[in-house]
């Protein structure tokens, strides 16, 4: 009789964006996660528990941990800095010409104490302190991208892109004179919220969906998604936990991951994704969208 084939792990693959850079489809996110020694265990569970990407941003204040711990720990696992992949994201108060993203992309490399990141974002389409419905804001994220465009096509980054971007703010940014199509548009994603629409537009500019808040992100109101019937039972029968469950939903699309956890088990739990959900259950898990239930910041209301 002719064995199954073995079921890769979603854990070990790669995402190819669209410059060719390779992409984990399962990294570590670290909002939230401030403490020095927090971050130190993190990474060390998380390197040992496979995970080759790290995720963090200028306004969560720990960039600086972060690169510490890798410098830490690579050497432990026998790793290089070229076996990881590191995103960070550009703060909604630094938008503008390019002194301003330039000294925004310096000051996080050098919190890192890197000489480059793998992908840098645009955290948000909106600048800090200007109203939703201020026609600045696309005038400011335009010229933040061109700047991103200058140090990357100056090779000082592997790649770039966007985050909390509607479809409104990609076609936008595609239909300016700009050289670079974002590589990654990383972006709110779990059963109780997905943006089929905005996925489909991604797919076809290829850029890559990445989703956060996998779990309904870490505040204490958010347990519902992980204590939804739908999601409880298809976790019994396919006898994995809820948190994988909604993870593999999302890498069964092709969105990539990053949950975030500072727990030893759980973080091993999250990478360890050998499974596939089958049809009809990821039918279930879709029709979970009619909740729509947002947890984090809303972009839609950003001019
Ligand atoms: N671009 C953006 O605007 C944006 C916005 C939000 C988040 N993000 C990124 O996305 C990452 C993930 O989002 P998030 O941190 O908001 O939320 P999340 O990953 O959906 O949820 C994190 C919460 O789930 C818990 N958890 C983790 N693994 C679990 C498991 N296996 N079972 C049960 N509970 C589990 C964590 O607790 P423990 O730590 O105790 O395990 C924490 O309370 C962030 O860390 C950040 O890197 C980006």
């Amino acid at each position: 009789m002719a064995e199954a084939p073995a079921i890769e792990s979603f854990g070990t693959i790669k995402f190819t964006l669209n410059n060719g850079t390779h992409m984990p489809a399962v990294g570590l996110g670290t909002y939230r996660v401030r403490q020095e020694t927090d971050i130190m265990n993190a990474v060390d569970w998380a390197l040992d528990a496979g995970y080759r990407m790290f995720d963090t941003a200028a306004v969560y204040g720990n960039e600086c941990h972060l690169g510490a711990a890798l410098r830490t720990f690579l050497p432990k696992y026998g790793l290089d800095r070229d076996d990881i992949f590191v995103t960070t994201k550009l703060s909604p108060s630094e938008h503008g010409d390019k002194e301003i993203t330039e000294k925004a992309y310096l000051k996080s490399l050098k919190n890192l104490g890197l000489d480059y990141v793998d992908l840098y974002l645009i955290h948000f389409p909106g600048t800090a302190r200007l109203r939703s419905d201020d026609g600045r804001n696309k005038v400011l994220r335009e010229s933040t991208w061109s700047s991103l465009e200058e140090i990357y096509d100056e090779g000082r980054v592997n790649a770039i892109g966007v985050s909390n971007f509607t479809v409104r703010h990609l076609s936008e940014l595609l239909l300016t004179h700009h050289s670079v199509i974002p590589a990654v548009n990383q972006v709110e994603w779990h059963p109780y919220y997905h943006q089929d629409e905005l996925l489909k537009y991604c797919k076809e500019k290829e850029i890559v969906v990445q989703g956060y808040c996998p779990f309904g992100g870490a505040s204490a109101a958010n347990k519902t998604l992980l204590e939804d019937p739908v999601v409880k039972k298809i976790a019994k029968k396919l006898n994995v936990t809820c948190a994988q469950v909604c993870l593999v939903w999302a890498l069964q699309k092709d969105v990539a991951v990053i949950p975030k956890s500072s727990n030893a088990a759980r973080i091993k739990e999250n990478i360890s994704l050998k499974f596939r959900i089958p049809e009809e259950d990821m039918k279930a898990l879709d029709a979970l969208g009619e909740k729509n239930i947002k947890y984090a910041w809303d972009p839609s209301i950003v001019t």
